[in-house]
């Protein structure tokens, strides 16, 4: 009778309630997000809390409340963010058995997971474009002086900025400002978004854009975007596997074929870590990855998850990725300056 007692004080006790939930703060869409915490709260019976936002402007938030943040965890669309929030020694230390879990990209902190990856590339229009003429690496993409006017990019989307501090970071800083003055004398078309570039470049406005690798399939395939982009911004594409665009790769471990990781980490002053934990885990268990390849075309950090057929097996994706530092994406900043200094942010 005493133990039965005991449990259910144990049960019912505000601790063990507030255990029953986690708080997160996420730049990802609600598109992959919600079907993903209603199946854990199913599984598990705790209850998610979920405040979207752009990754910078969570960031900001997070340092506003400081201590009293109700934030457990942190789940980002880039490198560059996940890297800030390391360095400003937000995230707590993972256990093995999270960290053991992703084939790749797992800081030497310990302190957040990769939970899929996207990868820059190069789109071209292939009613326009032979791509026997496209270059093996994307620091000769200045040289293509017949392209003048018609390259589209995005001077001022995170995984642009997060490709040129990896530039800066592995070939210094002078290789990364030269390649950003000759693609500024091609005069390339500047987006905002992703998608508006690829309908340009599918009804000839231009030829060429570096772009990310899901923004291809999710034109063609159908489906939301990854990144929350506003309450009311968020749209599915209807699957429209006429438009004329493909991918070119780079060679092997060039630059322009750099693998970007989003990812999470449970906050220093999480008030759920373990429950944060139970969701790194169930995101990054073989159902969630799935899940996401289908849903928004990114590729799994675990080994052995299926993808769409189109998508290829994310073990190719990774043979074209280059070997980057994590040290590559920590310094935004400096990114951000250099894109200043050449007008082009
Ligand atoms: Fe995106």
């Amino acid at each position: 009778m005493v133990r039965i007692l005991l449990l259910l004080l144990l049960t019912f006790s505000p601790a063990a309630l507030a255990a029953r939930e986690v708080v997160v703060y996420t730049g990802r869409s609600k598109a992959l997000v919600e079907p993903l915490i209603q199946r854990f709260t199913a599984e598990t019976g705790i209850r998610v809390r979920v405040r979207y936002g752009r990754d910078a402007q969570l960031l900001a938030l997070l340092k506003a409340e400081g201590g009293r943040s109700p934030a457990d965890l942190f789940w980002a669309n880039a490198p560059g963010a996940l890297l800030l929030a390391e360095r400003r020694g937000l995230f707590a230390q993972l256990p093995k058995k999270v960290l053991a879990r992703p084939s790749a990209f797992v800081p030497e902190k310990g302190d957040f997971v990769p939970l899929t990856l996207r990868l820059r590339t190069l789109a071209y229009n292939p009613q326009r474009v032979d791509p026997g003429i496209l270059p093996r690496s994307i620091l000769d993409l200045p040289r293509l002086a017949a392209f003048r006017g018609r390259i589209g990019w995005t001077p001022g989307y995170s995984s642009f900025q997060d490709f040129v501090s990896a530039l800066r970071a592995e070939r210094g800083e002078a290789a990364a400002y030269d390649w950003l003055r000759g693609m500024k004398a091609l005069a390339p078309r500047a987006y905002t978004g992703n998608v508006a570039m690829l309908l340009d470049l599918a009804s000839g406005r231009i030829d060429l854009a570096l772009t990310n690798h899901y923004y291809v399939y999710q034109l063609k395939y159908g489906g939301p975007e990854g990144d929350f982009e506003g309450e009311d911004e968020e749209e599915e594409s209807p699957p429209r596997g006429e438009l004329p665009l493909a991918l070119h790769p780079f060679a092997p471990g060039d630059p322009g074929n750099l693998a970007l990781f989003t990812g999470a980490g449970v906050l220093k002053t999480a008030r759920h870590p373990d429950a944060a934990q139970r969701l790194l885990a169930f995101l990054l268990a073989p159902e969630a990855q799935r899940f996401a390849a289908q849903r928004i075309h990114e590729y799994p950090v675990v080994a052995g998850v299926r993808t769409p057929a189109y998508m290829g097996p994310a073990s190719r994706a990774l043979t074209l990725a280059p070997r980057v530092n994590f040290a590559a994406f920590g310094d935004l900043e400096g990114t951000l300056r250099l894109l200043r200094s050449l007008d082009l942010f």
